[in-house]
């Protein structure tokens, strides 16, 4: 009895220990994820803004990139990105195909970005307001 009573004292230590291990586990990854994907974001912004500082896109779409009258479009999300999803986007960064299959009027460059140049830069349009 008293041996019986000690290997079943025993076992529910041993499951209370997993479960207890297997809880951490859960929780440990849980909050290692979120602060990666905040991060990865984070990155990507960062680097969309980069990217707009090394073409220049504010000297034509104005400093804070809200586009200048009668020239060129605000480049905010609530502006000419509105039109956009992330697939046309990086048509029109890549080879200057519109929204609405038309082309890109100068003196607007041809940057032939990659793709994931143009997402870095929808992610950090979608960002202004
Ligand atoms: C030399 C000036 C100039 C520079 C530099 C420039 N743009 Fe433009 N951009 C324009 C002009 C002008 C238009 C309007 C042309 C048109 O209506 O087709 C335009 C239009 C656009 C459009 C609108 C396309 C559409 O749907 O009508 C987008 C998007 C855009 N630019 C993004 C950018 C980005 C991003 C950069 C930097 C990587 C950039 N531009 C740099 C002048 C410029």
């Amino acid at each position: 009895m008293k041996t019986i009573y000690a290997v079943g004292t025993c076992l529910s230590m041993i499951a209370t220990c997993l479960l207890a291990n297997h809880q951490m586990a859960a929780t440990k990854t849980a909050a290692t994820m979120k602060p990666l994907d905040a991060k990865a974001a984070a990155n990507l912004v960062a680097q969309g803004k980069q990217i707009v500082q090394q073409k220049g896109c504010n000297t034509c779409h104005g400093a804070n990139l809200a586009g200048k009258a009668k020239f060129s479009p605000s480049l905010h999300s609530n502006g000419v990105l509105k039109q956009y999803n992330p697939k046309t986007w990086a048509r029109v960064m890549d080879v200057g195909i519109t929204e609405d299959g038309g082309k890109v009027k100068k003196p607007m460059p041809l940057y032939h970005l990659k793709a994931q140049e143009s997402a870095a830069l929808y992610a950090y349009f979608k960002t202004l307001k």
